[in-house]
């Protein structure tokens, strides 16, 4: 039975656990455990395999052969050789040329071709895609890695890596694999100072005290980690880009990060601010249809190819949340994006323009005003008028990154733009790497949505990958905010967020259990138990988070003028930022519908649009999303409003805390190092849970004055 304490809170068992949890937050911010090596090396770890195992691999040649020179060639051959050193405790011997013996031949298919002129993979082979294939060459056994570029080649060896690591075989070997689109990038959202916005692991890897560190060696790992996973490009710098961001002195100090970045084929790029010209510039005006405007955008972009030639390109926040854009001028973001577009094509730059462009001074009275039509509204009447290297960058839903979101109307309504999808690695909104939140069965229910944005299916990840209206460029980007943790991200399970990502974003057909059964037997070894474990606590995660924090799409129920991670329902009304829930006496819910509402709903195609108009086909899980309805509306599963959040907040925090005996179960299974670390998270979240179960059960008491049928909130309190 629930009580009360003095501060009107619903109090119970869990209450001892929430106290813990405050007293780890206020002292760490975070519980924070230092465990160098096992963190750092994340899912690359290649312990050691077994002698039994390790006979699956005997036949594999001791000789690795390098066909050409580059830098990233050399990460190849040297990557190849850790993974030997380490998985089979043998030293692979590095020759060039013709083998002379049984080989593993690493090297671009044109570099293969003198050598096996009539070896050519079944189907074509597109940019960074890779070709794994056991051959005799020359009369030996050889195991050839190729791609059409150096970096192919490095992601075939990252790939058979992996395999080995997972014990998966690989005996006469003929496997192609593409990525799904040309952009598989990160943004870290990283100050110049070193703190990261939204980042949870730890300050910037990149810079510290207004400069790029002197030490860059996590850097390089970092870019390790990013092209295993296929990533090929990394933002270094935050979206609220510092006003000096391309003085030249920073470009020349960015140039050393690039250098690190390389030889792993991930390209640097930057977030710079419109006002650059004027502000960096000296010039009296930042209008982009001002030819003097131009002029330095096309020089700066030469000064920074010049020292950085494989420069990936820019990435714009304007006109949203405070940063200044082109309505200084009353130009459009389409003339905004295509000066600097301009600037960056003759170096094969591209320019990613944020959607993200909204009034935070909503007028909150107005129950037509609605934020979630802004991307839309502002950038659909823009379609056609973006030069081709101008990708304008959408969140995956209309709002901002919360626990469910309907996807953006906007992947549908841009047919004649490059387009890429912006999804939150970081857990923001979703728990900050406290809480176990594994968000790739949400990125996967994005991904595979149909918009119905043309006659045959359109799912988002075909609309975003420009195959459905044939863009020349598209893809992905994950917001990744990885910091100087020891395990990058906070907290190690949070890093199969990164891990999943990078998978999805090669391959968005992989299901989230490929992702995670992959990520779980690198990180901890394929123990059936621990497998299981894991995996299934992973797949759960990100429902048991919701159920105690914001079920049946009701949004935002985080501070959101605090800390985007505490309970505080109240925080979302009464004010322009326009995250708002509506929750008054009566009901709860937005109406975006076209009939009643903010007419929200009329940005999707018709197909849609009959999925989420009416009460009676909208889904529960979105259902306050889209309407405003009574706390005792009956949904579809036939439980009331009010009920549902009883239950489901109850069932969440119950469910989080059996995270506890379930990680107790992995006790001896894995180093006691990472079972500790992972145990004490799993009891702080647990706490966090009850303290949500109880502030919002508590709050949707107080407003609908309804008690919860099971007695547990809202029951008379005791004598
Ligand atoms: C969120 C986040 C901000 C960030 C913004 C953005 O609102 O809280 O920190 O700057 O998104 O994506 O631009």
């Amino acid at each position: 039975m629930a009580e009360r304490n003095a501060f009107g809170r619903i109090t119970n068992k869990g209450w001892s656990l929430a106290l813990f949890a405050a007293m780890l937050s206020s002292a760490a911010g975070s519980p924070s455990f230092a465990y160098g090596e096992t963190g750092a090396e994340a899912w690359l770890r290649y312990s050691a395999v077994s002698p039994q195992i390790a006979k699956n691999y005997s036949h594999l040649p001791g000789q690795t052969v390098v066909l050409g020179h580059s830098a990233v060639l050399d990460s190849a051959q040297q990557e190849l050789a850790r993974g030997f050193s380490q998985m089979f405790r043998r030293t692979q011997r590095t020759a060039t040329g013709t083998p002379s013996e049984s080989a593993i031949i690493l090297g671009t298919l044109a570099e293969l071709h003198s050598l096996a002129p009539n070896l050519r993979p079944a189907q074509e082979l597109r940019v960074d895609g890779y070709w794994l294939k056991s051959s005799k060459i020359r009369g030996f056994d050889c195991l050839v890695i190729t791609g059409v570029t150096d970096r192919g080649v490095l992601y075939g060896v990252f790939a058979m890596l992996s395999k080995i690591a997972r014990a998966e075989s690989i005996a006469a070997l003929n496997e192609v694999q593409q990525p799904y689109a040309p952009i598989r990038w990160v943004n870290q959202w990283d100050n110049l100072d070193g703190r990261i916005e939204r980042g949870y692991g730890g300050p910037s890897v990149f810079f510290a005290d207004g400069k790029v560190r002197a030490d860059l060696s996590r850097a390089g790992q970092y870019a390790r980690l990013l092209a295993s996973i296929g990533i090929n490009g990394c933002t270094v710098n935050n979206v609220n880009a510092s006003l000096h961001m391309l003085d030249s002195n920073l470009i020349a100090q960015v140039g050393r990060l690039a250098d690190v970045f390389r030889p792993w084929g991930v390209q640097l790029s930057l977030s710079v601010d419109l006002s650059s010209p004027k502000v960096v510039g000296g010039l009296d005006t930042f209008d982009p249809l001002d030819p003097r405007v131009a002029e330095w955008w096309r020089k700066k972009a030469d000064e920074i190819y010049q020292r950085i030639p494989d420069f990936g390109g820019f990435v714009m926040k304007a006109d949203s949340e405070g940063r200044v854009g082109p309505s200084t001028y009353g130009r459009t973001h389409a003339e905004a994006a295509n000066v600097i577009a301009r600037a960056l094509k003759p170096h094969g730059g591209v320019v990613f323009y944020r959607a993200f462009v909204y009034n935070h001074h909503l007028d909150w009275h107005d129950l037509k005003n609605d934020r979630a039509r802004a991307a839309y509204d502002n950038f659909h009447p823009l379609d056609g008028a973006f030069d081709g290297n101008a990708i304008v960058q959408i969140k995956n839903g209309p709002i901002d990154f919360q626990v469910r979101e309907p996807v953006s109307p906007l992947f549908g309504g841009l047919r004649l733009t490059g387009e890429a999808i912006e999804l939150q690695i970081t857990q923001e909104y979703t728990g900050q790497q406290r809480h176990l939140c594994f968000l790739v069965p949400m990125w996967k229910e994005v991904l595979d949505f149909d918009l119905h944005a043309s006659d045959s299916a359109t799912p988002v990840k075909d609309l975003v990958a420009g195959r459905t209206f044939h863009r020349p460029t598209g893809g992905f980007v994950g917001v990744a905010n990885v910091g100087m943790d020891a395990n990058w991200m906070g907290s190690p399970l949070a890093m199969a967020n990164l891990y999943g990502f990078g998978r999805l974003a090669w391959n968005p057909d992989l299901s989230a259990e490929e992702i995670i059964e992959e990520w779980t037997r690198l990180t901890f070894g394929s123990d059936p138990t621990v497998l299981r474990t894991i995996t299934g606590m992973q797949l759960a995660s990100w429902h048991v988070y919701e159920s105690y924090t914001g079920p049946l799409g009701a949004g935002t129920l985080t501070n959101i003028t605090g800390n985007h991670y505490d309970p505080g329902p109240e925080s979302s009304e009464e004010n322009g930022w326009g995250q708002w829930h509506r929750a008054d006496h009566a009901g709860i819910g937005m109406d975006r519908t076209v009939a009643t509402g903010t007419g929200f709903v009329g940005q999707y195609p018709l197909a849609v649009q009959r999925q989420y108009e009416s009460l009676t086909n909208c889904p529960d899980d979105l259902l306050l999303f889209f309407h405003h309805v009574p706390y005792r509306y009956v949904l579809h599963s036939g439980e009331t409003v009010v009920q549902h959040v009883y239950d489901s907040h109850y069932e969440g925090a119950d469910q989080a805390r059996a995270f506890i005996s379930q990680w107790k179960s992995l006790q001896g299974r894995l180093d006691e190092e990472r079972y500790r670390d992972i145990l004490a998270r799993f009891e702080y979240q647990a706490g966090e849970a009850a303290v949500w179960r109880d502030a919002l059960c508590n709050w949707i008491y107080r407003m609908s004055g309804i008690a919860d049928a099971k007695g547990r909130v809202g029951a008379a309190p005791h004598p």
